[in-house]
C-alpha cells in the first residue's frame, strides 16, 4: 500500500496543531503506520530539503526547520500521497484555499505547518530518511 512521509512543522508544535492534523487524516480513512515527535538536527534537515540547497531561502529553511520540535509521521492508504498534498494546500497559506490545513491555520510561505512528500520518489526517502524499518508498523485496521 502507498505510504506518505507527513510532517507537522515547529510552528504547528508551536501552536497546538498536531491533534488537529492528526484528526483531519484519521477521519479521512487514512492509516498512521509511524509517528514521533523529535527535534531535526543540521545533517538531516539538509538531507531532507537537499533538492532546495541552491535556493535563496535554503539557510531559513534549515533553520526553521531545527528550530524545534517536529511531528514525524507516516500514513498509509490508496492514493494517500496526492490526496495528502490536496489536503495540505498549496504551499503558500495565502493561496491555499479554505478547508485545507494551510488555508485553515498558515500564514507565511516559510511557516506554512505541515510538510508531506510530494511523489512516489520523495516519499519513499523521506519516509526512510525520518523512520527505521522498525518504528513503522503493519497492522489491521477496519475501514
Ligand atoms: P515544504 O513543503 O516543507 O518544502 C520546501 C519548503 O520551502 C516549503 O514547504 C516552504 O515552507 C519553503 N519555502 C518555499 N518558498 C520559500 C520562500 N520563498 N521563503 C522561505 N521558505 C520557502
Amino acid at each position: 500500500m502507498e505510504k506518505t512521509f507527513l510532517m507537522v512543522k515547529p510552528d504547528g508544535v508551536q501552536r497546538n496543531l498536531i491533534g488537529e492534523i492528526v484528526s483531519r487524516f484519521e477521519t479521512k480513512g487514512f492509516k498512521l503506520a509511524g509517528a514521533k515527535l523529535m527535534n531535526i538536527s543540521d545533517e538531516l534537515a539538509k538531507q531532507h530539503y537537499g533538492e532546495h540547497k541552491d535556493r535563496p531561502f535554503f539557510g531559513e529553511l534549515v533553520d526553521f526547520i531545527t528550530s524545534g520540535p517536529v511531528f514525524a509521521m507516516v500514513w498509509e492508504g490508496e492514493n494517500v500521497i496526492s490526496t495528502a498534498r490536496n489536503m495540505m494546500g498549496k504551499t503558500n497559506p495565502a493561496e491555499a484555499t479554505p478547508g485545507t490545513i494551510r488555508g485553515d491555520f498558515g500564514l507565511t510561505v516559510g511557516k506554512n505547518v505541515i510538510h508531506g512528500s510530494d511523489s512516489l520518489e520523495s516519499a519513499e526517502r523521506e519516509v526512510n530518511l525520518f523512520f527505521s524499518k522498525n518504528e513503522i508498523l503493519s497492522y489491521e485496521k477496519q475501514d
